[in-house]
């Protein structure tokens, strides 16, 4: 296969979330999250952010999807904002909130683009928290509760559900480091949160299959590639896998986790594993960076720098590792179907006198990781899509306003939006199924 040549059927799109895009934190009944909650705390977002407005996606839907038409999409992956559909976290459907994603849905499907639905990208409603949110064993019947509400409102146009985003991120760093909400450092509440997370994606796939036989279900966990600094700290890989991806992977594909997954145990009642190991039919990676480590004086993986170039995240653009990182995938868990559902690049944009954003450096990351991409289905890997990150600038989490992904760029004083380079780039590889 040829760069220019992906296959047939490959689906090219960009990828969202609901947080981080719909601004309209306090509408049409919609209530907290713990991300509203965590940046409306001052000191936890750069420059106190919040998502109160974000990209306003949700009074800008019409926009949003001739913008997608324009770069000739072929599918959106969105995330849908629990505490707008269900504003308590479980009992009463907010029927205006719902109403929205139907809405979206249609505009997909009209305008032919395939829906992928997330439906945790860690906006947590505020009320299940204040219940002991991930930590409490129930939010596993309260998530399938809300999974329900979403298969009836939506599965005759879905096809692809994703459980949750970067299970093993919104664990680590919302339960063990406290960088992101609800800013929790504690090793036994973050193993048992892991484990409650992944309850909840079982017994949410479960009830899925019964309801839409013909659905995809799968997972999308963050994978970067790790290489050990020198041939003595080769134990890195397994060490890296275990305690992130492994984590999640195992579970869910052989019903155990990795040998040394978390510094606490946690509590695991009889069926629990049976429970998390439904049958999923793919995953979603999301890949952004490699890292070299070395092994520490203590047994600890430590951070070494290289000369390679970086993003203004000082995240290393190396596209080999998305490669390599793929390849580790199948040896680990088999050639399962792959979709990379998150790939790109933060730089400072400027928005030029001739009303464009000449973003070249993101243009070559994604030139790089498309053809990476080509590379690893030469090589055999089953990957099937490919999704960009992030359609438009939005609220990069801890980040504020400060980090932008977007290969749309966002004026957040007027909303308007311009597409950078790098989406024309996109645009083009999307036209020509690859890169010319
Ligand atoms: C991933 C998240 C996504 C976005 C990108 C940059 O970890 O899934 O929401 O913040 O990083």
């Amino acid at each position: 296969m040829q760069h220019n040549q992906f296959p047939n059927n490959f689906i090219w799109g960009a990828a969202t979330a609901a947080y981080q895009i719909e601004g309209a934190a306090n509408e049409d009944g919609r209530k907290d999250s713990i991300w509203d909650y965590y940046s409306r705390t001052p000191g936890n977002i750069k420059n106190n952010a919040t998502g109160d407005i974000a990209a306003d996606h949700y009074h800008r839907l019409d926009t949003d999807i001739a913008l997608m038409k324009e770069l000739g999409l072929k599918a959106y992956r969105f995330s849908i904002s629990w505490p707008r559909v269900l504003p308590d976290g479980y009992g009463t459907v907010n029927q205006k909130g719902l109403d929205f994603y139907k809405r979206l849905v249609d505009k997909l499907c009209d305008n032919n683009i395939e829906p992928f639905i997330t439906l945790y990208h860690w906006d947590l409603p505020m009320a299940l928290q204040n219940a002991g949110g991930w930590l409490n064993r129930r939010i596993a019947d309260w998530f399938t509760e809300y999974a329900q509400v979403m298969y009836k409102a939506l599965g005759d146009r879905i096809t692809y559900w994703c459980t949750h985003n970067e299970p093993n991120v919104s664990s680590f760093l919302g339960y063990k480091v406290g960088k992101h909400a609800p800013g929790v450092k504690d090793d036994a509440t973050f193993a048992q949160v892991v484990h409650h997370i992944l309850l909840s994606h079982g017994d949410a796939v479960a009830a899925g299959r019964a309801l839409l036989p013909k659905a995809r279900f799968g997972i999308a966990p963050a994978i970067s590639q790790n290489y050990p600094a020198t041939e003595a700290d080769a134990r890195i890989e397994k060490m890296m896998w275990d305690f992130g991806p492994g984590q999640i992977l195992e579970p869910v594909f052989f019903g155990r986790y990795p040998d040394i997954h978390s510094p606490a145990k946690p509590i695991i009642l009889d069926g629990d594993m049976q429970r998390i190991s439904q049958k999923i039919d793919f995953v979603g990676i999301n890949h952004y960076f490699s890292m070299w480590f070395k092994i520490d004086k203590n047994g600890y993986p430590e951070l070494v720098t290289k000369d390679l170039p970086v993003t203004d995240r000082d995240w290393i653009v190396y596209p080999q590792g998305m490669i390599d990182m793929l390849q580790h995938v199948k040896k680990q868990i088999g050639n399962i179907p792959i979709y990379i559902t998150e790939n790109g690049a933060s730089y400072p944009d400027v928005l030029t006198p001739d009303g464009c954003v000449h973003d070249s450096e993101r243009t070559a990351y994604y030139k790089g990781y498309i053809k990476a991409a080509a590379d690893a289905i030469n090589q055999g890997i089953d990957l099937r899509g490919y999704f960009a990150w992030s359609l438009i600038d939005n609220f990069e989490w801890e980040m504020g306003y400060d980090s932008r992904f977007g290969i749309v760029h966002v004026d957040f004083e007027t909303q308007k939006r311009t597409i950078k380079d790098s989406g024309k780039f996109f645009a083009s590889v999307i036209r020509n199924n690859g890169i010319v």
